[in-house]
């Protein structure tokens, strides 16, 4: 076959939160026959659209999947003083096993000290410096939901970290540090790239997995990939017919790429499904099983 006839191999994370979830479920039920539901309580703060699908998508996989949730509204001009007395009282329920307050919040309230705020034992997301501080050092408590999800992709498609190098571009803390810091823990030599990164190209060609997550379409093309490398797309974008696309060129990259993850199907249902996991695993750990 002509060499650019080539497709990648389209890691499906529909498929793959399947199989997870499956395990969720049986879990959560062992949990529940106990009187211990696992329970996550989300917070969304104002009405940005965007945050409010994400937000209606997590409380329904935990009511797919046998875990209790809750959803406090809060509107946009709450006072940081509320929000943080709100998080202290889901810091003492004990059916409350992880609390999730939806990122990014209005300009007013301060983030850091939201995420503070929460016991970080309770930190399903992974942002509490406490449990930033355990990754870096290598005893992770809570994975961060999005790069533990890639890590999952990687493992279920057989693709080989160690020895290999891993470019992640972008380097917020939700998903480009912490994506950097598992694949480092995996044996990858890893170069995180960012908007200020003077040649992006000369990373990407060398790479053997490039992670994209920036949040800007066509970052990523297929001209600036060695030949069968893995590409894993984070990005949640909306193209000029509104529609859901990532942050690389899929046909281009499809056609280099020996792996490439597709969006939508790709990464964000294994968001959910990791959320659901770390849940699950803190009211496990509650339960001292
Ligand atoms: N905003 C975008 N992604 C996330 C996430 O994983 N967790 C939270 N809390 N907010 C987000």
């Amino acid at each position: 076959m002509d060499q650019d006839m080539t497709e990648a191999i389209i890691i499906d994370g529909v498929l793959l939160s399947k199989h997870l979830r499956e395990d969720v479920s049986k879990r959560a039920a062992a949990l529940t026959a106990m009187g211990r539901t696992p329970g996550l309580a989300v917070v969304l703060v104002g009405d940005n659209p965007a945050s409010a699908v994400y937000v209606r998508n997590k409380v329904k996989a935990c009511e797919q999947h046998g875990l209790s949730s809750t959803l406090d509204r809060l509107p946009a001009t709450v006072t940081e003083a509320e929000l943080l007395s709100r998080i202290r009282q889901m810091n003492e329920d004990p059916a409350v096993h992880g609390i999730l307050v939806q990122l990014p919040l209005p300009g007013h309230i301060d983030s850091h000290k939201v995420i503070e705020t929460i016991a970080s034992e309770k930190d399903v997301d992974g942002f509490h410096v406490a449990n930033a501080g355990a990754l870096m050092t290598g005893r992770p408590q809570f994975r961060p939901c999005t790069p533990y999800g890639v890590m999952k992709m990687l493992k279920a498609y057989d693709i080989p970290v160690a020895g290999k190098h891993a470019v992640v571009i972008g380097r917020s803390n939700i998903v480009g540090k912490p994506m950097a810091l598992l694949l480092l823990e995996a044996g990858a030599t890893v170069t995180i790239c960012h908007s200020k990164t003077a040649d992006l190209s000369f990373h990407t060609k060398s790479a053997d997995i490039v992670v994209a997550a920036v949040g800007k379409r066509n970052v990523v093309t297929g001209d600036m990939l060695k030949r069968g490398a893995t590409v894993i797309d984070v990005g949640m974008n909306k193209n000029d017919e509104e529609k859901l696309c990532g942050d690389i060129d899929f046909p281009s990259v499809n056609r280099v790429a020996g792996h490439v993850t597709p969006v939508p199907g790709g990464v964000g249902p294994m968001t959910i499904t990791m959320l659901l996991v770390n849940t699950l695993e803190s009211a496990e750990r509650a339960a001292q099983m």
